[in-house]
């Protein structure tokens, strides 16, 4: 019945893409004809930000992965959300001591001895981005886990500049999936990372404007166009044998 539904819906989009295409010189941008985002607030302000939609579906459909010693980058929300009582222990990661929620206070980047094999899961949404020296921020991943433990790693594509970030540390990249492949491949072993990428050419404008999840049919959110590449996701293991 749902494969119905798909093939329904494939040929929905496929009779508006062939059909609804307007002649140059006539179409009608309306509300998105402006030299301003709607909201540069990702669309926090007016719901659920488009890239969250799909970080939290990500986490949601991995958190049997979050339990024992998690680490996550900035805040624990996803480690108690999603981990709840399989957490025996939550740190949260910081490069600076800025942060009064941070339990460590070190740069992902540069090797730390005593972080090495120290955790079951890392959770590291929307933070390689931040990283200039990104391939050493993946190898300290790798280092950091116990053997058999797992990286959920979110990382953006089409997506404005974080102002806050830029301020802060730097916003230095944005990624394709074929380039997360490689840094995980190389680094973590050929396949031991399962990778999705996300987005579409609606997605993504609308995430470029600040437009919330809830604005949009959410199959059309999560409907997937490899030309558009708005965020990519690692779920990484830590080999035994390594
Ligand atoms: C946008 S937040 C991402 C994490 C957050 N949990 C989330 O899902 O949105 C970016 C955070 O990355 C962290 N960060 C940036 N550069 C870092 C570095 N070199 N080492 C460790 N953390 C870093 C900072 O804590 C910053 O607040």
């Amino acid at each position: 019945m749902s494969k119905l539904k798909d093939v329904y819906r494939s040929m929905r989009r496929w009779l508006i893409h062939a059909t609804r295409r307007p002649r140059v010189g006539h179409v009608q941008l309306g509300d998105l004809n402006r030299l301003t985002p709607i909201s540069r607030d990702w669309g926090f302000d007016r719901g659920q930000a488009i890239d969250r939609l799909y970080i939290e579906r990500f986490v949601t459909a991995y958190a049997d992965d979050i339990r024992g010693e998690v680490l996550e980058v900035s805040n624990n929300e996803y480690t108690i959300r999603y981990g709840g009582s399989k957490v025996a222990r939550s740190d949260v990661l910081h490069p600076d001591d800025g942060n009064p929620r941070a339990t460590i206070v070190a740069d992902l980047a540069v090797p730390n001895p005593g972080l090495e094999g120290r955790f079951d899961c890392i959770i590291c949404t929307q933070t390689l981005q931040l990283i200039y020296e990104v391939r050493s921020a993946v190898t300290q991943l790798h280092r950091w886990l116990k053997p058999g433990g797992v990286a959920l790693v979110s990382v953006p594509g089409i997506s404005q500049i974080s102002r806050e970030d830029m301020q802060q540390t730097g916003d230095y990249w944005r990624f394709t999936g074929a380039a997360v492949r490689r840094m995980f491949d190389e680094e973590f072993g050929e396949g031991a990372a399962e990778i999705e990428v996300l987005g579409n050419v609606l997605a993504a404008t609308a995430f470029l404007h600040g437009m919330a999840a809830g604005e949009f049919d959410e199959g059309d959110l999560l409907e997937k166009d490899p030309q558009f590449q708005m965020l990519t996701t690692a779920r990484a293991v830590k080999q035994k044998s390594l």
